[in-house]
């Protein structure tokens, strides 16, 4: 089973999301320049056929995807198939309104054609070596499915940052093995795959949410949801038990993590060339606002709704039946926002962007 039915619907992730797009597109020059290279599709084919897997509600891979067919516009007038991947539980209605707002394709560029996919990043996806280009921008950090392991001390299967200690929250170096085991065979499901779905000379353009030397994405952001969760806790408003229980489903790989597969893997090793490789703390919006205006309430409103847009999901699914307090998932967010106002400094968040650019031999 995955490990999230996808993000907030009803337009919420798309009106919440400005940082994963900041997080993207500072990659999208490496695709953009590598377009030119890709070789003709074969006559019977008579389309360049992009793919983007976890593309969400889609604001941001429509952004994305058109950037890339501007590119291929650029030297072809080849028909194109835009194909947008995600869960099949995605809210795919709000992707095709944001495709079609006004009844015709939101895409200027001619002969272009769109379609949804549902199914996981982690199988087959579209038919053998029919694929020019594909993408997936913040989404395969979500692990395939969740090990069988338990971090009672912590929500994240990652050292606690030291900057926001919290008396009982640890998790131990032999704690993390199975999530790190399970974050490599993910990835090594998911190169297979795109292995399987590219055309000979085809682009594979990987980007996820991860961590430097310096700071992981995951700080800042689950150790306020952490802080939360232990405060209602402690107040008798969530069983400790479902703490102990709860983990967000995501892995912040560094980019040796990334490559590994195709390092270590023979058949991998074959089928791809890695063409580049790293890591980037790419600016936040809000962080940038907040530089701009000091205005902290607005800063950990932002803060808040972007947080909410991808977790809510996950902690809506995992809270128990029968709890003390009505409406307690609106209760936590409301504690994050408080705890965000109150401590920003506690909850410092850096986007460290990882990507890397792969060509299919
Ligand atoms: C944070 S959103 C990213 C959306 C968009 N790509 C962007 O950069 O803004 C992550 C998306 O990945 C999707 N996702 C998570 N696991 C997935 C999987 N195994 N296969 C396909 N999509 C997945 C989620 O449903 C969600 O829509």
């Amino acid at each position: 089973m995955p490990t999230t039915t996808g993000m907030k619907g009803g337009g919420y992730y798309d009106a919440n999301s400005r940082e994963q797009r900041s997080a993207s597109q500072i990659f999208l020059p490496w695709l953009e320049a590598a377009i030119a290279d890709l070789p003709e599709p074969p006559p019977h084919q008579q389309s360049w056929n992009l793919l983007d897997i976890g593309s969400s509600e889609g604001a941001n891979a429509i952004y994305t995807t058109e950037r890339l067919i501007t590119a291929l516009r650029e030297n072809s007038d080849l028909p194109i198939w835009a194909l947008f991947d995600d869960l099949p539980t995605n809210d795919f209605n709000q992707m095709f309104l944001n495709l079609f707002p006004t009844g015709k394709s939101v895409i200027p560029a001619n002969d272009v054609y769109t379609a949804a996919i549902g199914g996981s990043a982690f199988g087959r996806l579209v038919p053998p070596a029919s694929l020019h280009v594909a993408t997936t921008f913040n989404a395969i950090g979500f692990f395939e499915t969740r090990p069988i392991a338990v971090l009672p001390g912590f929500i994240l299967p990652m050292r606690p940052n030291p900057q926001a200690p919290r008396e009982g929250v640890q998790v131990s170096e032999d704690e993390l093995i199975p999530f790190q085991k399970q974050a490599h065979q993910d990835l090594c499901h998911f190169y297979r795959a795109r292995a399987a779905e590219l055309a000979p000379g085809g682009k594979l353009l990987v980007q996820i949410f991860g961590r430097n030397e310096t700071h992981s994405t995951g700080h800042g952001i689950c150790d306020v949801l952490s802080d939360a969760l232990l405060d209602f806790v402690e107040a008798d408003m969530l069983p400790r038990f479902f703490y102990e229980n709860f983990i967000f489903p995501a892995s912040y790989r560094n980019t040796a993590e990334l490559i590994a597969p195709i390092e270590s893997e023979r058949e991998l090793a074959s089928a791809f060339r890695i063409e580049q490789v790293e890591a980037r703390d790419v600016p936040v919006p809000f962080n940038d606002a907040f530089t701009a205006n000091e205005d902290r309430a607005a800063w950990a409103k932002s803060y808040t709704g972007f947080l909410r847009a991808f977790t809510e999901p996950v902690l809506a699914a995992a809270l128990p039946d029968g709890l003390p307090q009505e409406n307690t998932i609106e209760k936590i967010y409301h504690r994050i926002d408080r705890l965000l106002q109150d401590y920003p400094d506690r909850y410092e968040f850096h986007f460290i962007s990882i990507a890397t650019l792969l060509t299919r031999l």
